[in-house]
């Protein structure tokens, strides 16, 4: 049997940090309310002359570096952004050409705050199905670039960033299994309602900005994230004291702390960034996993548990024995 394993994790965040104290120079907020309602004081913001391939670019980089191979020796590129750099070609493309990976297959995925997990998904079945023997598999995002900075509903919680893995085929089980959804029927509830054919009007004046019926989302979100856990850990049969880790998407603390809680998990066992890092979307749980693994909480053998939910909705877990 082949499987597929992380074998390098690298990380990104630009250089520019914005406060809950300048934000409340900005819009009616205080740093109490952004911190009670969503664990977040500070998030990283791209410089004017950076892109999201700027930023996947350094993640990719470090990745790399830490799996100990080159941009040559790679066989697939997925990139998953909500804020891709143009129309085309995919963010993946313009990253290949950065790292010298010319040749090998790239493409984006987008299925928002959940695209990281959904694009390690679609990695894990190129290398199980054979072929396939080296992927990076990429979240990264330019997210202050659909924030509209006057709506203080949305705008104190999303930062821009980047994370990626390298994936590498073994015979010992690493991705142990990927559960993914989605239901559009929510589309109303977290929107950009602009884009190249539909409201187009909205993307050419500067307007197409994140919409968010935020108390909604929250309700699906902390549900939702209850029932995949018990999928994941039901299809592996395993126990909730199998999990050493949570490695989950970073929009809110409390969404967070409901999913531990549903785990029988401590919060000491749960990778926690979104007080530094605010949600960035696609990048977070790459960005999380890079963080915990960096400072040797999370070392070799350890059994993760990595979860999403995001626009669509989508919504998705990855098990993997790391
Ligand atoms: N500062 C101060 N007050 C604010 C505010 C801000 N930045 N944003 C909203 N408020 C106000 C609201 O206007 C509302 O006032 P009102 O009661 O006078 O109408 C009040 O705070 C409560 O708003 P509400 O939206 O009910 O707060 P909440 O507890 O649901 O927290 C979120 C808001 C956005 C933090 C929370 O709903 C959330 O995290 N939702 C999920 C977000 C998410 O996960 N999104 C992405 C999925 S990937």
């Amino acid at each position: 049997m082949i499987f597929s394993r992380i074998t390098g994790t690298g990380g990104y965040l630009p250089e520019k940090i914005l406060t809950n104290q300048d934000l409340e120079r900005m819009v009616e907020t205080t740093d109490e309310w952004i911190r009670e309602r969503t664990g977040i004081e500070k998030r990283h913001i791209a410089a004017e002359h950076q892109s999201t391939v700027d930023l996947a670019e350094q993640a990719a980089r470090r990745a790399l570096e830490s799996a100990g191979i080159e941009g040559k020796d790679l066989d697939l590129i997925i990139v998953a952004t909500t804020t891709p750099d143009r129309i085309f070609p995919s963010t993946a493309c313009l990253l290949q050409d950065r790292i010298g990976a010319n040749g090998c297959a790239a493409f984006d995925v987008q299925a928002v705050c959940t695209g990281f997990v959904y694009a390690l998904g679609v990695a894990d079945k190129f290398i199980r199905a054979g072929g396939t023997k080296r992927a990076l598999v990429v979240g990264a995002e330019t997210l202050s670039r659909i924030v509209d900075w006057t709506d203080r509903t949305t705008c104190v919680l999303f930062g821009d960033g980047a994370g990626a893995v390298v994936l590498e085929a073994s015979e010992e089980a690493g991705i142990l299994s990927t559960h993914l959804h989605a239901d559009g029927r929510y589309d109303s509830l977290l929107t950009v309602p602009g884009g190249v054919s539909q409201n187009a009007a909205l993307c050419r004046e500067g307007r197409a900005f994140i919409q968010m019926k935020g108390n909604e989302v929250f309700k699906v979100a902390v549900n939702t994230l209850g029932r995949i856990v018990d999928e994941t850990l039901d299809a592996a049969g395993l126990e909730k004291s199998d999990i050493d880790w949570l490695v989950p998407h970073q929009a809110n603390t409390r969404i967070i702390a409901a999913t531990a809680k549903k785990l029988d998990l401590p919060m000491e066992r749960v990778v926690l960034t979104v007080g530094q890092h605010g949600n960035t979307s696609a990048a977070s749980v790459p960005l999380a996993l890079d963080v915990a693994v960096r400072d040797g909480r999370i070392r070799r053998g350890d059994m993760l548990l990595l979860e999403a939910f995001g626009g669509g909705f989508t919504w998705g877990s990855a098990l993997v024995r790391f």
